[in-house]
């Protein structure tokens, strides 16, 4: 067995979740789904970021204490998961004491280890993004990042040594064309890089500023700084320290799934905290694009900050999960930006999931109701000449999209058989046949639809996992698709006659506007 370990960013847990999160965490759910379909052991990891600055502050403003605030905020998070279908095989809280050990023990070794040193820190701070940044990065005592107002600090804190290591992340980086990816990213870390000498980064704040946070096991008067505490996650999850074995078998993970906005923490703290601690980098940082909204002025990023987010539970109970899950990785290719709204997604869902899939379900097996009693009918097991190059060839434009993250791919190539599908109905007229007495063709034909549908549900599954298992049901199959085998299940003419078929609702009522 191929282990596959894959993680999303974890999230903070000063606001709800809205779409930008739910999107991480489909798309990385559909990458577990198929690796898990693949016969892998998956690891797929998600959780939530709970210590620092913006996070105390939320909690005052609720009257709660840290911990009791963040105990219930981050169950907003597990919650959408459930409900999205978003499978994950491990939650991870910063606030657990499993991952506290881990921090505790990687800054000491690296205090022994003079990568973390003593220092004076002069300069701004951003306590919406824990940024710090240099007078002229902070010009008019802004933020560069999100524009808010910065804070002047002078004090002493401990040091982790970026600069030591760029060089080494520079040739790492060349040497690993798979190591960023879109290609935009891979240029973009590279060219920032090799243009700007990286400063050693703060890691530490003291405790009369800020008590929640990791604190040092070398110095109570200190706590962690949130991203060097958060980025840690992937190796305490993964069993670091703990758990030798499964840390061995785990670690180096094969992605990590992140916005591009949290991109120079994975593609350069990241590697170079491991490098320090001797560890293998993640084989993969995927920086998806964002979710923006349209504005007068333009669009923007959907966030938290700009109080413009869509509730993703919201559109859950409009339109349902699979709708949902679908438009996300169908509308727009992983990696660009997108624009989330409600026409867009009523569009897609009228077009290519009522129009094109639900139709084909329901007039199929209409079909086998119809003309065979509702039984899957003997013949027609050879692949019709006509499709034939269609349906062998999707096997490998399917692997290698899925295996390229690019999802909005897979799902076209899927859709290549959707529409031959139906638009066979069309040109083959199976009402005719019927009433020529055409038997022959007819149970040819109708198998080849039935079949059709199973080899879909199959390859869609990863997606739409809900509404998949209810078209392989009603093709009389009762096997749980997360325990199918994708090789077997996607070999032609494997669908038994006479089953007996289930019609059931069409799938996805057209939404009217
Ligand atoms: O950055 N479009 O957490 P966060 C697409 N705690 N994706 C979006 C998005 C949008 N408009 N908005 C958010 C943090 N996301 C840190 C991470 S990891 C060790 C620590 C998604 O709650 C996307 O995955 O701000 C982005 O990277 C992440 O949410 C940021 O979540
Ligand atoms: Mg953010």
């Amino acid at each position: 067995m191929k282990k596959f370990y894959l993680s999303t960013p974890l999230y903070y847990v000063n606001s709800s979740p809205h779409i930008g999160h739910a999107y991480t965490n489909i798309a990385g759910d559909v990458q577990a789904r198929f690796h898990r379909l693949l016969g892998d052991e998956v690891f797929f990891l998600t959780g939530t970021d709970e210590h620092g600055q913006k996070i105390k502050r939320a909690a005052e403003e609720q009257n709660l204490s840290p911990q009791d605030f963040v105990d219930k905020t981050s169950d907003n998070f597990k919650i959408l998961w459930q409900t999205l279908n978003v499978r994950t095989d491990d939650f991870i809280r910063t606030t657990e004491p499993r991952h506290k050990k881990v921090v505790q023990k990687v800054i000491k070794d690296l205090y022994e280890k003079k990568d973390v040193y003593e220092s004076v820190y002069e300069g701004f701070y951003c306590v919406p993004c824990e940024s710090f940044w240099t007078e002229t990065q902070a010009a008019d005592n802004k933020c560069p990042d999100c524009k808010r107002d910065v804070e002047f600090i002078k004090e002493k804190n401990y040091f982790f040594k970026l600069s030591k290591y760029q060089d080494w992340l520079i040739s790492h980086i060349e040497k690993n064309k798979d190591f960023i990816k879109p290609t935009e990213r891979y240029n973009e870390v590279l060219s920032f890089l090799k243009g700007n000498k990286l400063n050693d980064l703060c890691i530490s704040r003291p405790k009369e500023r800020l008590e929640w946070g990791i604190e040092f096991a070398f110095d109570p008067d200190y706590v962690t700084y949130v991203w060097f505490d958060a980025l840690l996650n992937y190796i305490s999850a993964a069993g670091c320290f703990s758990d030798k074995a499964k840390f061995e078998r785990l670690w180096p993970a094969d992605f990590h799934f992140i916005g591009k906005d949290i991109l120079r923490q994975h593609a350069i703290y990241w590697p170079i905290m491991l490098k320090a601690l001797e560890l293998p980098p993640p084989k993969c940082v995927f920086a998806h694009g964002w979710w923006l909204v349209e504005k007068d002025s333009g669009s923007e990023k959907m966030s938290k900050s700009k109080g413009n987010v869509v509730s993703p539970l919201d559109i859950v109970e409009e339109f349902g999960k699979d709708c949902f899950r679908f438009f996300l990785l169908r509308e727009v290719p992983f990696g660009l930006d997108g624009k989330f709204s409600y026409k867009a997604m009523i569009q897609r869902v009228n077009s290519d999931l009522a129009n094109d899939l639900g139709n084909l379900v329901f007039r199929s097996l209409n079909m086998v109701e119809k003309y065979f009693m509702g039984r899957i009918p003997e013949a027609g097991k050879e692949m019709p000449a006509e499709y034939k190059k269609v349906i062998d060839e999707l096997p490998e434009k399917y692997l290698k999209s899925m295996k390229d993250i690019n999802f909005y791919l897979s799902l076209e190539n899927i859709w290549e058989l959707v529409r031959i599908a139906n638009k066979s109905v069309e040109e083959k007229k199976p009402w005719s046949l019927a009433k020529e007495k055409k038997i022959k063709e007819l149970e040819n034909f109708i198998y080849f639809l039935m079949e059709s549908l199973r080899i879909i549900s199959i390859y869609l599954y990863p997606f739409i996992p809900e509404t998949c298992q209810k078209i392989y049901n009603q093709l009389g199959l009762d096997k749980p698709l997360d325990k199918a085998d994708f090789q077997k299940e996607i070999e032609w003419g494997s669908l038994p006659s006479g089953l007996a078929t289930k019609k059931g609702e069409p799938l996805f009522p057209r939404i009217e506007t």
